[in-house]
């Protein structure tokens, strides 16, 4: 079997490149930066394989220049950065992380509700600025999270996995998707509700959908309406669910009390206004970044490329039809 030449769109934990060197020779963009399109067009020229990440977009141009190369190993469990279809068309297989980062990002939602709900942020930055002169009864009040209502959108792995969390806070569970999921209700007691039954019932609302046609914009100024006063919005998916305007609008004129982001519509830009906000924490797309997770995130990309290798179906391949 003779070594394959890969090339890795950007720096992924030490694990998962020593594994990678073992079997392939390969070049690591070590720039820190996001590779530019005219960039990656010229570095994927003449691979066997491409380690790519969430921001790196994957077109048909991209795929022309990497002719020859077998897969795209992608970086993380979403994958809309990438055409599927054309990929498809030209025989190059896809792969992606599922299921090590599930329990990681509903954490970092939970992390995301508790810090908006109790306003850790703002008072964090409030005791630097030298601020605090003593206790106060009226000082960062914020919201219970015991005993509320907590709505989940979007009821897959990781939708499942912040829901379950909700019981040790003693919460009810609302959720929505395309269709009602037994399994779901078994291990988190939620109840199956419209979309617009759960913006009017929740305390807080969290995003758990991939981006999808159906999906964008799911969120907009009509559903923000529909939101409790004090109800707050957590998105760990993908930023352009959510009209971001018009949340900062909502944000803004106190049509919701707050929103914990981890993903933006214009990605890694703001939409005007929302920096500004202190009812909102914005994150830097960190949900999955633990080294546990993150390493394992390396070596499941790289198990799929040295399954393609071996001529194996990758364990995550998600154009299994590819595979001949
Ligand atoms: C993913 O994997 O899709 C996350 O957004 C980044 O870890």
């Amino acid at each position: 079997m003779s070594r394959w030449n890969v090339y890795v769109t950007n720096e992924i934990p030490k694990p998962a490149l020593d594994m990678l060197a073992e079997y392939c020779d390969m070049e690591v963009n070590r720039t820190g930066q996001v590779l530019t399109k005219p960039q990656l067009l010229e570095k994927v020229k003449g691979r066997d394989a491409v380690l790519s990440l969430l921001t790196d977009p994957i077109d048909a141009e991209v795929m022309d220049a990497a002719k020859g190369a077998k897969i795209f190993a992608n970086y993380a469990v979403g994958y809309n950065n990438i055409d599927i279809p054309s990929a498809t068309e030209r025989g190059i297989m896809v792969s992606n992380t599922p299921g090590v980062l599930t329990d990681t990002t509903a954490e970092m939602a939970w992390a995301l509700l508790f810090s908006v709900a109790r306003r850790v942020v703002e008072s964090d930055k409030y005791t630097r600025l030298g601020k605090y002169k003593g206790w106060g009864p009226m000082l960062f009040l914020g919201q219970d999270v015991m005993n509320k209502t907590v709505g989940v959108i979007g009821a897959g792995r990781i939708g499942l996995s912040f829901a379950k969390r909700a019981k040790a806070f003693d919460m009810k569970v609302l959720y929505t998707d395309i269709a009602a999921n037994p399994q779901f209700e078994k291990e988190t007691d939620g109840q199956f509700v419209t979309l617009e039954t759960l913006l009017k019932e929740s305390d807080f609302v969290s995003i758990h959908t991939p981006l999808l046609p159906e999906t964008f914009h799911l969120m907009s100024e009509q559903e923000f309406k529909l939101m409790k006063k004090t109800a707050i919005l957590i998105n760990t998916s993908r930023g352009p669910v959510v009209d971001e305007s018009a949340l900062v609008k909502a944000l803004q004129s106190g049509e919701i009390w707050g929103a914990g982001l981890d993903v933006y519509e214009f990605e890694p830009e703001f939409s005007e206004g929302l920096m500004e906000l202190d009812n909102a924490i914005i994150c830097p797309h960190i949900a999955s970044a633990t080294i546990d997770t993150r390493t394992k995130m390396g070596t499941i990309a790289v198990s799929n490329i040295l399954a393609a290798m071996r001529g194996e179906l990758p364990p995550n391949c998600l154009n299994p039809e590819v595979y001949k």
